[in-house]
């Protein structure tokens, strides 16, 4: 939540930054801000969107420049609560992703001290406190201002006078891309590999002097060297590449991404070792990471006879069940803060920890004592598509492989069956939808997750009201909203459940909900019983949960396209949730 951007080189800083946090809009677009150091320091902000805005550079000038797009915490989005913030004086700037969770008590102390206050924001609190301990030197400021701050940051600093950057973090992303006498600063790598590959990853309490010549960093006083690592993130892979959106793009990277991970996945030995004893797993994660860890539960459990617990992140912090056992995090981003929260404390009940993300070098791979890295690329996309796609590849590989790999020939093709879903008419369950106050989407097993999964990319997308169910818990309940203009998305496809979703859905039926069902070619039931059916060619189970979660992501995408809807930017979301 929270972008920012820093550049120091040779170059106009204000383009690059600029251009920087447009890519980091995915982490928040209520508002956006840069500020330069030429001989003084200039700060341009307001509300909005950095995307829809054209920044006149002739009033940012310099080559010292820092930026921030923003996902609100602390202040309503108005200019004023806009990043950057300076000190009193105007000479100080800084922005900041995270939260300053004592930042109402040092703001009292501040104001008791002379101090004024020009936002709403706890970031502010920052300028103001390296505004009192600085006397010539802004990195001296800046390390006696952190130890004053309690939560969670990721800051940068520039000062009048000062050719450098200080960069900082604690439990908020940070990385330092290292140019040919450039340094740019970013959240994520995505706004560096315009300029390079060459990436420094801070850790929790680095502070990082950047000048053009050279990136000194320091933890809690006392120098430390961090390795210099190469980000292989192609760079069209953080463009739209001729499609509308990001969203439909990365909904066609599926088969690539999911051929990619299958192979990715089998150089994981640490992981694997760990997951192979017996006894209980427990995994934690949060919105479409959570439903993939629930289908690692149905697979693990059916396929190896493992026990598994899947629990979200944001429970498991405060209500920690009694753990034994490896415990998994899957976090796309790797920086959910309520992932990392959880897996921290497994950490802390001495459980062995596996980290499944998609970023290198992200805050989970830190914590975890293992990682298996999914290959979906960058998702410049709010809501997840190939990254949950990613997810699943990593963990039927895990099966795969524990299993001596018996759903080898499966998984070996079904890169080529998303390509199929791909191509398979959705259009007329998207008129459907579109006009629809509410859709409920229902399936059984494997498919339960998968209708979950469905119904977060249809509400969070085009902000229809959409409900996941097992099949069997519409009647307790649900029922009591069926109506015609209540449609139902079924999934019906061949297995031991079948009979019963026909059953299930013959109930809705009876009570005047259109049905869209999901089941194979050669079907004959299913045609008959529902109002719209969508088929796909006859496959296996695993292959199935893949391409049924295709069709319900072109379900989502067309209808919220339909209805104008801002696809790759929903309103009040941010893609990487780094608060509690
Ligand atoms: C939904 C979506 C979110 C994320 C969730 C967890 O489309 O993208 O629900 O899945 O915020 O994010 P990660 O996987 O980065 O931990």
């Amino acid at each position: 939540m929270c972008g920012i951007v820093g550049y120091i080189g040779a170059r106009q800083a204000a383009k690059i930054v600029t251009e920087g946090l447009k890519r980091l809009e995915y982490r928040g677009y209520d508002s956006f801000g840069v500020a330069t150091m030429n001989t003084k320091v200039t700060i341009a902000k307001k509300s909005g969107r950095i995307s829809d805005e054209n920044l006149n550079y002739t009033d940012l000038l310099g080559s010292v420049g820092i930026g921030h797009t923003r996902w609100a915490t602390h202040g309503v989005p108005n200019d004023r609560n806009a990043h950057p913030h300076a000190d009193c004086t105007g000479r100080i700037a800084v922005v900041h992703n995270g939260i300053i969770e004592n930042y109402a008590e040092l703001r009292r102390d501040l104001i008791g001290r002379g101090h004024t206050f020009t936002s709403d924001t706890d970031t502010e609190v920052i300028a103001h406190l390296v505004e009192e301990h600085y006397s010539g030197d802004l990195c001296s400021a800046v390390a006696e201002t952190l130890p004053l701050l309690e939560g969670s940051y990721a800051i940068l600093v520039i000062a009048e006078g000062e050719q450098r950057i200080i960069a900082a973090r604690k439990a908020s992303p940070l990385v330092i891309g290292v140019g040919d006498r450039e340094f740019i600063c970013a959240s994520d790598v995505t706004p560096l590999i315009d300029h390079t590959r060459r990436v420094i990853y801070l850790e929790d309490g680095d502070c990082a002097d950047v000048t053009r010549a050279e990136c000194l960093i320091t933890q809690y006083g006392g120098p430390v060297k961090r390795p210099i690592e190469e980000v292989d993130w192609d760079i069209q892979d953080a463009r739209k590449g001729g499609f509308p959106h990001y969203m439909l793009k990365e909904i066609f990277e599926q088969p690539q991404v999911f051929y990619n991970t299958l192979h990715s996945v089998r150089e994981a030995p640490d992981a694997f070792s760990l997951l192979s004893k017996p006894g209980m797993i427990s995994i934690v994660a949060c919105g479409s990471s959570f439903h993939a860890g629930l289908l690692y539960k149905y697979l693990f459990e059916s396929y190896c006879g493992m026990p598994v617990r899947v629990e979200i992140g944001s429970e498991f912090k405060y209500y920690t069940p009694p753990l034994s056992g490896p415990v998994i995090g899957i976090t796309q981003s790797g920086e959910t803060a309520d992932t990392l929260a959880a897996l921290k404390m497994a950490k802390a009940c001495g459980c062995p920890t596996i980290a499944v993300t998609n970023v290198v070098g992200s805050s989970v791979t830190r914590i975890a004592d293992a990682t298996i890295y999914t290959r979906a690329g960058p998702e410049m996309s709010v809501a997840a598509t190939k990254s949950f796609m990613a997810q699943l590849a990593a963990g039927v590989q895990i099966i795969d492989c524990l299993l001596n790999h018996s759903l080898e020939n499966e998984l070996e093709r079904l890169n080529f069956r998303i390509e199929e879903a791909l191509m398979v008419p959705v259009d007329d369950a998207v008129i459907l939808c579109k006009d629809a106050k509410s859709i409920f989407y229902i399936g059984r097993g494997l498919f339960y997750p998968v209708a979950l999964e469905g119904a977060l990319k249809m509400k969070e997308i085009s902000y229809i009201h959409a409900e996941g169910y097992a099949a069997g818990e519409l009647k307790h309940g649900p029922f009591a909203l069926l109506s015609p203009d209540t449609p139902v998305v079924a999934i019906a496809t061949p297995g031991r459940t079948y009979p019963v979703m026909i059953s299930n859905i013959k109930e809705i039926k009876a009570r005047g909900a259109p049905v869209i069902g999901i089941g194979v070619i050669g079907d004959t039931q299913l045609p008959e019983l529902v109002d719209i059916f969508i088929a796909l060619p006859k496959s296996g189970e695993v292959t199935a949960i893949a391409t049924v979660s295709v069709i319900l992501q072109r379900l989502a995408y067309l209808t919220a396209d339909t209805l104008g809807c801002d696809i790759d930017k929903p309103r009040n979301l941010a893609k990487s949730v780094t608060v509690e």
